[in-house]
């Protein structure tokens, strides 16, 4: 059964109309043309397809498009200032903290809602809040120096 939607992504309405069963993730994909979120696991394990659902970090593949009905939906695309990078992917770059990048758009969902959150996390909190996560390039310690850096250039 199709169903008519509007989905509310990086700012911008698109109605659609998608099979029920259709999730975020490919929603946002292949309807709206946005592949910066990627499918790992496709079973909540990895992160790779995570987006902000209403500024909330959400595993996209986990999660039906239908739900996010005229909600507030952030990829990673949403990030940018048009061709200026926020600072947070600038550091994740300056720290090493992108290698394959298959993870990076995840990565950076989850560093940004932490950001959103909290003032000044703890490292532990940062690595707290990416263990949803999962990096098999960098060894994490580059991704953690570059939220940290984020946060205290900030405060
Ligand atoms: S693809 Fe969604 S959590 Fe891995
Ligand atoms: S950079 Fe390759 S999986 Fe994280």
């Amino acid at each position: 059964m199709r169903v008519p939607i509007t989905l509310n992504v990086n700012g911008i309405a698109y109605e659609l109309e998608l099979e029920a069963s259709t999730t975020l993730l490919y929603a946002v994909r292949d309807a709206v043309g946005l592949t910066g979120a990627k499918e790992g696991c496709d079973d909540s394990e990895c992160g790779a397809c995570m987006m902000l659902l209403d500024g909330k970090p959400v595993n996209s593949c986990s999660y039906l498009a239908v739900q996010a009905d005229g909600r507030e939906v952030t990829t990673v695309e949403g990030l940018a200032d048009g061709e200026t990078l926020a600072p947070l992917q600038r550091a994740f770059l300056e720290h090493g903290g992108v290698q394959c990048g298959f993870c990076t758009p995840g990565m950076l969902i989850s560093a940004t809602a932490l950001l959103e959150a909290s003032q000044s996390p703890s490292e532990d909190e940062v690595r707290i809040a990416l263990s949803g996560n999962l990096c098999r390039c960098t060894g994490y310690d580059g991704i953690v120096k570059a939220v940290l850096e984020v946060s205290q250039a900030r405060s």
